[in-house]
């Protein structure tokens, strides 16, 4: 016998996806999010599910462009402060000693220590207040 919850976005697993992207001045930025996944093979897409009020999401705005980090076991807590910490306030990269990398394909930066990276360039974004998803990826990269 299952029990109701109502009509709530409780779906498991989610992911761990670190949104790398560009601010105003060219200073990268990197945020957590489990609200994302595949969306679309042909062209390949993935959707992220952004708060306005975050920096990542005038960010991405800003530069149509995005990547997508997946940490390992390793960097949890990186992860995990990429998720309370602001680029409004501080550099996330500097404070974990973590290097960014630019991508050569997007306008975005990616966490080069995570093991995979998806290089994104943002196709649509249709408003879900107070989300809004964003998709889609060029390249996939992985460690070998
Ligand atoms: C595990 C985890 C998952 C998160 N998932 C999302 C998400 O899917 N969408 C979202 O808008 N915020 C999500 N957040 C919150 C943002 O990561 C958080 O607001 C962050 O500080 C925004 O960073 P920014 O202002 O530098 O862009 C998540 C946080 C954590 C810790």
């Amino acid at each position: 016998m299952k029990k109701s919850f109502g009509a709530k976005a409780l779906i498991f697993p989610t992911p761990v996806w670190c949104v790398g992207s560009y601010d105003t001045n060219g200073n990268p930025n990197v945020m957590t999010i489990a609200w994302g996944g595949i969306c679309c093979s042909k062209p390949p897409c993935v959707t992220v599910s952004l708060r306005k009020a975050t920096y990542t999401y005038g960010n991405i705005m800003e530069r149509q462009a995005y990547t997508l980090s997946v940490p390992s076991e390793k960097y949890v807590q990186e992860a995990d402060y990429f998720g309370i910490a602001s680029g409004r306030e501080v550099n996330k990269f500097t404070e974990t000693n973590l290097t960014p990398v630019k991508s050569e394909l997007v306008d975005a930066p990616y966490v080069g220590k995570f093991p995979m990276v998806l290089e994104c360039k943002l196709i649509h974004h249709p408003p879900l207040s107070p989300h809004e998803s964003l998709s889609e990826h060029l390249t996939q990269k992985a460690n070998s």
